[in-house]
């Protein structure tokens, strides 16, 4: 299985981290590089792609069915459930201020109904932990991964999705909102439901194979997982996730008015090319009626990039030759981050924070490269006038990277699988600097 923003992306091949060269010709540096102070600085990660042992959550039986489309299973991931405190040392040791986190649904509402205390005072406790040690908890509510139960009754297109999430966020804003600095409902909804039209046939009926062996293996109708390809209602999946998002906002905002909600976009820095180029149309239908929701609902906007696409009057332009590639072979491009910011910006009006960006490359070069590029056209967009307010990278470590399981590697950190010791890459070194800093 492939991973639903390479998909967007493209491909082509892979080239050594050496023939990288100037990205964007506009990265003035008007204030020299120095970001506004209380700029948040900080790591993303997601419970399934490092807590481990996530057995009630819909995509553990889909990993595990016999010929699964799945890579790797998720297993131990990083075991993060418990190392947890080690996590975070890793971001305060960086000289980071924010940690990005998620809270795992099918933890906390393991059985439709029954809310567990103890799983909530788990994430109270990693709250707790950031700020003992200075970090800001960026917490996302819901990060593609929903329980088991709620995938085994129609997951996103059950009627009852909206209310069932609302009711989880409130319970768990009850908890623990007090201690959150930021909190975001649903990660990259704006890919649901439109990803197919792109896909390859096969990969589309291979999950659909998946679900339907699934629904079959635990005896429901239908099992319809957060992290999929194929959905068979994508209208109704899309609206419930809009509704969702809107009570589960609203929920949270009614626990506590003060703080700041919102959601996390995956957007391409879409590029017009030529004449009537298909760039609008491209963006109107990957991120329309998310940006317009966002713009009406929240107090801030997560922008998650990773790749530019360039599009002329007939579609994608091929990367331009010898332009770096990442490890799934879709062009790195320094400026993207910066244009997506903007075209967030420019479509909301609401302050952005980068909830993730980051590189797949086993090339730790790449990444030590990419990161002040990228933050130099950062910095220069924001001297733009574009406020922006942290920046958090994708990822802490390297993680269960979905249908590619263990083999895409986004860490600023590797584990072992064994051990689960993490070790520093050279790039954690280079946000380190920047962060201390607090310039590029
Ligand atoms: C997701 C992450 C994912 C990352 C890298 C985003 O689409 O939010 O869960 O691991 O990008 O692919």
């Amino acid at each position: 299985m492939i991973d639903r923003r390479t998909l967007i992306a493209g491909a082509g091949s892979a080239v050594a981290a050496s023939v990288l060269g100037a990205p964007l010709a506009s990265a003035a540096r008007r204030s020299g590089g120095a970001f506004p102070k209380g700029f948040l600085w900080g790591t993303s990660t997601a419970a399934h792609q490092i807590e481990g042992n996530n057995i009630n959550a819909d995509l553990w039986v889909i990993e595990n069915l016999p010929g699964t489309m799945f890579a790797d299973r998720s297993g131990d991931a990083a075991n993060s459930f418990e190392l947890w405190p080690t996590d975070l040392d890793l971001v305060k040791g960086m000289g980071l201020n924010s940690y990005r986190f998620s809270l795992e649904w099918a933890r906390i509402e393991p059985d439709k109904g029954h809310f567990s205390n103890a799983m909530l005072d788990h994430y109270k406790a990693m709250i707790d932990g950031c700020r003992m040690r200075g970090l800001h908890p960026a917490v996302t509510f819901n990060h593609f991964t929903t329980p088991r139960w709620f995938a085994a009754q129609g997951g996103w297109q059950n009627p009852e999705a909206p209310d069932l999430f609302a009711r989880f966020c409130d319970r768990a804003a009850r908890h623990l909102a007090g201690g959150i600095g930021h909190a975001m409902t649903l990660n990259e909804p704006n890919l649901s439901g439109v990803i197919g039209e792109i896909l390859p046939r096969q990969l589309m009926e291979g999950d659909r194979k998946m679900q339907l062996q699934a629904a079959k293996l635990l005896g429901v109708a239908s099992y319809s997982p957060g992290v999929n390809l194929w959905v068979e209602n994508a209208a109704v999946y899309r609206a419930n996730q809009m509704e969702g998002h809107r009570r589960g906002a609203a929920a949270i905002k009614a626990v506590r008015s003060d703080l700041p909600v919102g959601v996390t976009l995956a957007i391409l820095d879409d590029q017009a090319v030529g004449q009537n180029s298909m760039r609008d149309r491209i963006r109107e239908r990957y991120y329309g009626e998310w940006l317009r929701l966002a713009a009406r609902t929240c107090d801030f906007l997560g922008v998650q990039n990773y790749e530019r696409k360039r599009w002329d009057a007939n579609g994608a332009l091929p990367p331009p030759e010898g332009s770096p590639r990442n490890g799934g072979g879709a062009e790195v491009w320094a400026g993207s981050l910066a244009g997506a910011v903007r075209y967030g910006w420019e479509a909301t009006r609401l302050p952005i924070i980068v909830t993730e960006h980051g590189v797949n490359s086993d090339d730790d070069a790449l990444r030590a490269w990419l990161i002040p590029a990228a933050l130099k056209e950062l910095k220069a967009v924001m001297d733009d006038g574009v406020p922006v307010q942290g920046y958090l990278h994708w990822s802490l470590l390297d993680n269960f990277e979905w249908g590619f399981g263990y083999h895409h590697r986004f860490g600023l950190h590797s584990f072992d699988p064994k051990t689960f010791k993490r070790t520093a890459k050279p790039s954690a070194a280079v946000l380190a600097r920047i962060a201390r800093a607090n310039r590029v």
